[in-house]
């Protein structure tokens, strides 16, 4: 059962990245749910065409599975130029591309550390910028970015990581201030540890994910639907007063202090 109308999205469109798989393979397929057509973009079209046809035949939407590197601003202006030529139209996008690995700071290499910069925090930039400029300044809009929480503190072996999502989080709420007064709204969701995602098998595996429940104040991990449904809020009308919010979804984890993630390069919880 939903506690959201059927018909919230209507006549809109989306463009989800990362949208093949986990938390945005969530979104997309909600979107559709409630009456979006959505576009998936990912490196691999194998993570889309599977994604996008079953989201495609669960709601009768149109799900369109696009290939693009978010790291290639090319790819990106494509990808947006082609989800409006065939979609009508563009009224969310969705940054969840991101890219993890765990490592100890002082193995990482520098192209390792730009790496995940270029995909979380240039992807974004370049996503956001190309949905402005094609579609967002004249017609207004939404732009969603998936954050973390990890950066609260310090978390070892994500040094990368925790850059990234801080650049995530600084993008979100300078374009929120800057692009507002255009009817465009920008805000993030801030999660942490998520079972059932590629994030939790690279970052959490096995007994670190139950040391990561027990440390939660609400002894359980997030699921993709947490997030799924706070998107879908944030995106309705429900939300049309949040803008340069970073909304946090992890059961008060983060507040505890407690963000070791278990990896095995340093302190733990
Ligand atoms: C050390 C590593 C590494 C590892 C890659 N590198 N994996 N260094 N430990 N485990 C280094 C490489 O050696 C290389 O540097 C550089 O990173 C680029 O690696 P490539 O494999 O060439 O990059 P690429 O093929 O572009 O792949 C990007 C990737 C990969 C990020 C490295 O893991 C990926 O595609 N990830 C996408 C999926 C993903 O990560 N999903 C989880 C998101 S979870 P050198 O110097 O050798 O050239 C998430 C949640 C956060 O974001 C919040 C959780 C609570």
């Amino acid at each position: 059962m939903s506690v959201f109308r059927n018909d919230l999205f209507l006549g809109r469109a989306a463009l989800i990245t990362g949208g093949g798989t986990g938390i945005g393979r969530g979104i997309a397929g909600a979107l559709a749910r409630y009456g979006a057509n959505v576009a998936i973009v990912s490196r691999k079209l194998e993570n889309l065409v599977g994604a996008a046809e079953s989201i495609a035949a669960a709601t009768g939407r149109r799900c369109l599975p696009m290939v693009a590197d978010v790291r290639q601003p090319e790819a990106v202006d494509s990808a947006v130029n082609r989800a409006i030529q065939e979609l009508g139209r563009l009224d969310f996008v969705v940054n969840n591309a991101a890219g993890n690995f765990v490592c100890p700071s002082a193995e990482l290499s520098p192209n390792g550390f730009g790496t995940v910069l270029d995909i979380d925090a240039k992807g974004t930039w370049n996503m956001s910028r190309a949905a402005y400029r094609a579609w967002l300044k004249d017609h207004g809009g939404q732009i969603l970015n998936i954050s973390a929480t990890l950066h609260y503190g310090g978390t070892p072996g994500q040094v990368h990581v925790a850059a990234a999502k801080a650049a995530v989080d600084a993008l979100t709420r300078t374009l929120a201030v800057e692009w507002g007064p255009q009817g465009i709204r920008v805000n993030a969701i801030a999660h942490g540890p998520i079972g059932q995602t590629e994030g939790a098998r690279r970052l959490f595996p096995g007994a670190a994910a139950d040391q990561l429940r027990a440390a939660s104040p609400i002894r359980r991990l997030g699921t993709i639907d947490d997030i799924v449904n706070l998107a879908v809020f944030v995106l309705s009308d429900a939300g049309s007063n949040l803008n340069g919010a970073i909304l946090v979804s992890d059961g008060g984890l983060c507040l505890t202090g407690r963000l070791g993630l278990g990896v095995e390069v340093g302190p733990t919880i």
